[in-house]
């Protein structure tokens, strides 16, 4: 891609070291139902791989991501082919200001959620659990409002609510109070001061099991970044992008996004929404899209090269 070409909200290759590996890559290949020249949303760009191997296969890539460290990186291994270009924008928003007609219609759509490896990794980004780093977990560094600035001033029932619904943590309530209590002590704006707190309270990590506090993170994660909120209005924008035909895949890690997925894909299907026992259907409920029955999940093989493939679910829709 020739400078010029390059999007305002893309920013420059900056040789960004970036690993992730892509997730069900055949099988998102294959339900896609690639063809060369066939216009593909790819929502969550992430590293690129996805992206990468519909490119080769000659699709036309738009590529959307928060984050600019993300989009640095793709844009360094992808921005060589001409069927791509990349904006930063969340795809939450895309029904709003003009995104909808500079995205433009799309046979295909990816959304695979989450966070990438490297946001994972990198303590400074503060997703981590086990690497020490300040409490951040903004996926997009514009947000104003960041996971230190949950735990320092939300009320102890809006802690309690976020670590119930995102988190189902069945002892939200003792922890949201113990968090109250150290705060009026000393800040907590480290995930390091963070995980001492959810220890004294959930227990100490056992050696082969996941961390106590993991399902803690993911809820502060989810409130940081809005996820459920962005995810159904994502979906709603990026359905209506979908030309006749067109396929909608989604890939969800935790049961509360898979389970917003697949309201979404029901209440499409066309079912009757009659109260029980109506003789005659009057709800004239129409199917917009048909569905693949199951959600897929990775094999044993792809589980063992890459644990982050343990709990994905991918979702296929196609519109009708
Ligand atoms: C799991 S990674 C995607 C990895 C990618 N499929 C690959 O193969 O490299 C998810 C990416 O989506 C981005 N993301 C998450 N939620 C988003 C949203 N609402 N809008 C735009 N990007 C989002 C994250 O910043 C992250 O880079």
């Amino acid at each position: 891609m020739s400078r010029e070409k390059v999007p305002p909200e893309l920013t420059e290759a900056g040789g960004v070291e970036f690993h992730h590996v892509p997730v069900l890559l055949e099988e998102a290949l294959s339900e896609l139902c690639l063809v060369p020249g066939m216009r593909v949303l790819d929502c969550t760009l992430g590293g690129g791989g996805h992206s990468l191997a519909m490119l080769e296969r000659g699709a036309r890539v738009t590529g959307l991501d928060v984050d600019e460290m993300a989009l640095e990186a793709a844009s360094a291994r992808l921005g060589g082919f001409a069927g791509f270009r990349a904006f930063r924008v969340n795809f939450g928003s895309i029904g709003e200001d003009d995104w909808m007609a500079r995205i433009g219609p799309q046979e295909g759509a990816l959304l695979d959620l989450g966070v990438s490896s490297p946001q994972l990794d990198r303590g400074e980004r503060g997703f981590s659990i086990r690497r020490d780093g300040p409490l951040d977990m903004r996926m997009d560094r514009r947000l104003e409002v960041s996971a230190a600035d949950v735990v320092g001033e939300y009320s102890e029932s809006d802690l309690r609510r976020i670590f119930f619904e995102y988190g189902e943590e069945r002892q939200a309530g003792k922890l949201a109070r113990r968090l109250v209590q150290e705060r009026d002590r000393r800040a907590i704006s480290t995930t390091g001061q963070l995980v001492e707190v959810a220890e004294s309270v959930l227990g100490r990590p056992r050696p082969g099991k996941v961390h106590p506090a993991t399902k803690i993170f993911q809820a502060l994660r989810m409130e940081v970044n809005a996820e459920l909120e962005r995810l159904q209005s994502g979906l709603e924008a990026v359905f209506e992008l979908l030309v006749s035909g067109g396929r909608l895949l989604v890939m969800s890690y935790h049961s509360l996004e898979d389970r917003c997925v697949k309201q979404f894909i029901t209440e499409r299907l066309g079912r009757c929404r009659c109260p029980r026992g109506t003789p005659i259907c009057v709800c004239e409920a129409k199917p917009l899209l048909k569905a693949r029955g199951k959600a897929i999940v990775a094999g044993e093989a792809e589980v063992k090269a890459n644990p982050r493939a343990r709990s994905v679910r991918l979702r296929v829709a196609q519109k009708l």
